[in-house]
């Protein structure tokens, strides 16, 4: 630059660079306590979730460099009680080469005990990740694998790369399994704009061979991505086993959502129980994304954890959260089988072994108008999980208030209206963000509601109904409270755990 143009850029053009930098402001407020987040950066759908030798691995869609999507490759974490989570580098960074650039998207991870890809070494089962290649410049998805013989802290990835492709720009997101009784892998995989899922089989995690396919079903208004399939055993009777499809895609209101399939799977192809019309949504608020359960869990457990995706409001030094672990439950209801989420029952040793001090139960007692639930600095920390079971008495709207600040009167409510039977949470400026339809159960509302300084996961009867939704209470907004509204409510059983650490 010369001296001249120089001069002009420092005093006419060097204040608008500075002014149009984004301002990064720090949001401690808003850290997750018991819900993971990156130390710092983005990150987006829980990737290769697999139990190992009693700890709990997550990688994750990771930005390494910015606090926005890009430069996609694996972050990875562990933890060994699904609240606490350890750091770890990169797993899986993103490949750059003279002609290609590789994005390292979503996908599964599996531990291959008898060594079927003999990427193991010294009789070692490897660690088998399986996921999408994002080649951007060729205008490609396809299925890489790679392997780790160190616990998963390091992937090598398969020369023989891909191992699926059928050249296309959206063909995304395995999902790989190990069926006992077929002795085969198998993977399950969406091409997202065709609203369909591909089936493929193999015995080594290298040559895969098609199965069949399954789609357009459901909801089909947006693209289908993050699929799953999971066996899973109705009102836990093993005779009674059915399979679980999970897909993230489109809900009726909300800009995001999932949806899931119940049916059976020989194998070869999934029969869809219910007519290819009929809907049903996993999550009913706006920001449960890209869930997929463990693998490799003991005691048959299918456990999931879910992307909470991040909008409107930025967070910093980091962007995006995942949700609580959640069970996945299949129960008989009159309608047919349904898809019930709980927190992980694993997560309940922990809530047990908090201190009094940070616990509160009370049974039988009425509510008439509001009843505080902090006192002081406890309960006011913002990461409280309650466990409340109300009897609706004359109230119109019963429920609980959180993130209140008494000095300007703005809360969040996580309200049920008795007339319209009907579960919503209103966020800090009065505005319903989410709803949903709900009866109560043997004459009951019960509500679990995970509060995390910006999370809000809301199981409503057990999980017949869950509720994700993002909020951003002010830093003084830390009051908490139970709520009925013209009228009474019956509040048979509470439980409230303060979890700020
Ligand atoms: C879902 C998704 C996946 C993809 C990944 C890329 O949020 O679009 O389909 O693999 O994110 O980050």
């Amino acid at each position: 630059m010369n001296k001249q143009l120089f001069t002009f850029w420092l005093i006419c053009l060097l204040p608008f660079t500075l002014l149009a930098q984004e301002k990064a402001v720090p949001t401690p407020q808003w850290r997750p306590v018991y819900h993971f987040t990156p130390a710092k950066n983005w990150t987006n759908d829980p990737n290769g979730l697999i139990y190992l030798n009693g700890v709990y691995h997550l990688y994750y869609q990771h930005n390494p460099y910015e606090n926005k999507w890009g430069h996609m490759s694996w972050g990875h974490a562990t933890s060994t009680d699904l609240l606490n989570w350890k750091h770890l580098p990169v797993a899986i960074p993103e490949i750059e080469t003279k002609d290609t650039t590789t994005w390292i998207f979503s996908g599964c991870a599996v531990l291959d005990k008898n060594n079927t890809s003999g990427f193991g070494v010294k009789g070692k089962a490897p660690l088998v990740a399986i996921y999408t290649a994002d080649q951007p410049k060729q205008q490609k998805e396809s299925q890489f694998v790679a392997y780790s013989n160190d616990g998963g802290l390091t992937f090598i990835n398969y020369a023989g790369n891909p191992v699926v492709d059928i050249h296309k720009k959206d063909f995304r997101d395995p999902s790989v399994i190990w069926m006992e009784e077929q002795q085969q892998w198998v993977m399950t995989v969406a091409v997202p704009h065709e609203h369909k899922l591909q089936f493929y089989s193999s015995k080594d995690l290298k040559k895969w061979d098609l199965l069949s396919e399954f789609g357009n079903q459901g909801d089909t208004r947006k693209i289908w991505e993050c699929p799953s399939l999971t066996p899973l055993y109705v009102d836990g009777d093993p005779a009674k086993k059915k399979w679980l499809i999970m897909i993230s895609s489109g809900n009726q209101d909300a800009a995001t959502g999932m949806q899931y399939f119940i049916g059976d799977f020989d194998g070869k192809t999934f029969k869809n129980d219910n007519p290819a019309e009929h809907q049903q949504f996993v999550d009913y608020g706006r920001t449960f994304y890209a869930a997929i359960p463990y693998n490799n869990l003991p005691d048959g457990r299918h456990t999931m954890l879910g992307w909470l995706m991040p909008f409107e409001t930025p967070t910093y030094p980091w962007r995006g959260q995942m949700s609580i672990a959640r069970d996945l439950l299949l129960k008989s209801t009159p309608e047919g089988v349904r898809l019930y989420q709980q927190p992980a029952a694993v997560l309940n040793a922990s809530l047990e072994k908090l201190p009094a001090s940070k616990k509160l139960v009370k049974q039988q007692v009425e509510v008439d108008g509001e009843m505080p639930l902090n006192k002081g600095k406890q309960f006011s920390s913002n990461a409280n999980w309650i466990d409340v079971t109300f009897i609706p008495g004359t109230g119109e709207e019963f429920g609980l208030k959180l993130g209140q600040n008494v000095a300007n009167g703005t809360e969040i409510i996580v309200g049920y209206n008795k007339a319209h039977k009907e579960l919503y949470i209103a966020n800090e400026k009065g505005v319903v963000m989410d709803k949903v339809s709900v009866k109560p159960a043997e004459g009951k509302i019960r509500l679990q509601v995970l509060f995390d300084k910006s999370s809000l996961e809301v199981f409503v009867n057990g999980g017949e109904r869950v509720l994700t939704t993002l909020i951003f209470p002010g830093e003084k907004a830390t009051g908490c409270a139970l709520f009925s509204a013209k009228g009474k409510v019956m509040v048979e059983t509470l439980k409230v755990w303060d979890l700020a650490k």
